[in-house]
């Protein structure tokens, strides 16, 4: 075990040795593109707070430094930084804006890279590996974590939409890895924070990827809401467009997970057509029936009377037809009860 940690730290030095060495390619002159392209994006402030670099268009260039700095080629295969095939071992990374990974103690532990044209695929992202495992991290939770008075986290799908949302001075942002969001990721967060903000790219991909999210989020007893951004836009291109402020006041009238959940079950439907309006009412009273605390039901059957015109004397009572079906089903569940407790007896 012992043995494991020290390999585990050594390949901490390694990436940690790399991350600066991206970092200082792109300072240099062979970083110009790569700095101008992160100027265009209006991120070059950024670089050094994110640690940012650039990768090369080189066969081994890494490979080569990092072998000068005295790691061996097995240590960077097992650092997912290289690559062997046909006996010859390359780089993974080769022209890339590189987004050094940390975890949460500060360690480095896997990159993503993204192209500066639209070549494919448009971000790399460092495999798995001995130090990298992706549900367990978040990009940049290290840093927003040390915020004083954090009062909530701003969940993000993609690395620049964080470091966009920085440049507008809105520093609270995590993105998870490139995959989507685990529940060790919520676990992860509610260990800083009470409060996440969810924040996914407002096409359908992210819209559908936030209705997951909200569900992980609040099983680890977070208190979730949910932006919603106009025109398919990502973080990112909203801030960028209008501003922070704009930004803000998107956050502030953010629906909470029920609410989210309401809206995107309405968006199925044409609320023009009253037919379908009351199938709206009808998915959206058993969603609210769902809820535990009564007083949550009655705020939200409001809500719904006022969205589809239908009285709240209606949408009680069809919520309470619900259950009147679940108590005829619940004793079958009870009878199964009854059958496992009595064949634990007999063992
Ligand atoms: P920009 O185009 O640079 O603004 O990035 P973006 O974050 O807006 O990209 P997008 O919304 O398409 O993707 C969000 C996140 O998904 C990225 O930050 C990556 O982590 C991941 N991702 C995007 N494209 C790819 C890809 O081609 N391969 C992999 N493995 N991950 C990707
Ligand atoms: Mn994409
Ligand atoms: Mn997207
Ligand atoms: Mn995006
Ligand atoms: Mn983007």
């Amino acid at each position: 075990y012992q043995k494991k940690k020290a390999y585990r730290k050594r390949l901490h030095g390694l990436m940690r040795e790399l991350a600066v060495y991206y970092n200082h390619t792109l300072k240099g002159e062979e970083g110009r593109e790569a700095l101008a392209y992160m100027k265009r994006r209006g991120a070059a402030a950024q670089i050094m707070p994110f640690g940012l670099g650039y990768a090369k268009n080189s066969f081994d260039d890494a490979l080569r430094f990092l072998k000068a700095r005295g790691y061996t080629v097995k240590e960077m295969l097992d650092a997912g930084v290289v690559k062997q095939k046909d006996g010859r071992v390359y780089d993974v990374f080769r022209n890339r804006v590189m987004f050094p990974i940390q975890n949460v103690f500060g360690d480095v532990i896997g990159f993503g890279g993204r192209v500066m044209d639209d070549g494919i695929p448009k971000y790399l992202n460092s495999g798995e590996t001995v130090i990298f495992n992706k549900r367990y991290n978040l990009y940049a939770l290290n840093t927003v974590k040390k915020r004083r008075n954090l009062k909530s986290i701003l969940l993000v799908e993609g690395y620049m939409d964080v470091v966009a949302l920085a440049a507008a001075g809105i520093a609270t942002a995590v993105a998870s890895l490139g995959t989507s969001l685990t529940k060790e990721q919520a676990r992860l967060l509610k260990r800083y924070t009470e409060k996440v903000y969810l924040c996914y790219d407002g096409d359908d991909a992210g819209l559908n990827a936030a209705l997951r999210g909200v569900d992980i989020l609040e099983k680890e007893g977070l208190q979730v809401f949910v932006i919603v951004l106009p025109d398919k836009m990502d973080p990112d291109e909203f801030v960028k467009k209008y501003s922070a402020d704009a930004f803000y006041a998107l956050a502030k009238k953010a629906p909470a997970a029920t609410n989210f959940r309401l809206f995107m079950l309405k968006r199925g439907f044409d609320m023009e057509n009253p037919d379908e309006v009351v199938q709206y009412g009808t998915k959206a009273v058993e969603l609210i029936r769902g809820l535990k605390n009564e007083l949550e039901k009655e705020r939200y059957i409001k809500f719904l009377s006022k969205e589809t015109g239908i009285s709240v004397e209606s949408l009680f009572s069809q919520m309470g037809k619900g259950k009147e079906e679940k108590g005829y089903i619940l004793p079958v569940k009870e009878s199964n009860l009854i059958k496992k407790e009595a064949g634990e007896e007999a063992r």
